[in-house]
């Protein structure tokens, strides 16, 4: 319990020591403002997370050890696959009872170009 808040507020200090000064006093009767002034510097990295690269699993799915049965899927928040990739499962680790997922290109179906 006092570990768990601890590691939130460590959390919450990198999270705004990460924020711009400018962009931590804007609330949210601002934000129609800040919104219109910084549409072209912020809008395409601010929010997004970054590609995952190859060897960066993109998620996980954690299963019963015997069973195998999928019990929770987690989703790599720090960065995601690229529009041409899907999360695929390309690794069983059963040291962590987790299927590994990384990001690979999804272009084996029926998108060949020319
Ligand atoms: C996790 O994902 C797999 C494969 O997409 C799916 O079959 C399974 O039902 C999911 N399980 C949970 C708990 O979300």
């Amino acid at each position: 319990m006092k570990q768990s808040l601890i590691v939130l507020f460590v959390l919450c200090g990198f999270v705004a020591a990460m924020v711009p000064r400018d962009r931590r006093a804007v609330n949210t009767e601002d934000e129609e403002l800040f919104k219109s002034q910084s549409t072209t510097m912020a809008s395409d990295t601010a929010n997004q997370p970054m590609i995952c690269a190859k060897q960066t699993p993109c998620g996980w799915s954690i299963y019963r050890p015997i069973s195998k049965y999928i019990e929770m899927n987690i989703t790599n928040t720090y960065c995601i696959c690229s529009a041409t990739e899907n999360c695929v499962v390309t690794d069983d680790d059963s040291t962590i009872n987790a299927y590994i997922h990384h990001c690979r290109p999804a272009d084996h179906e029926d998108t060949e170009q020319s």
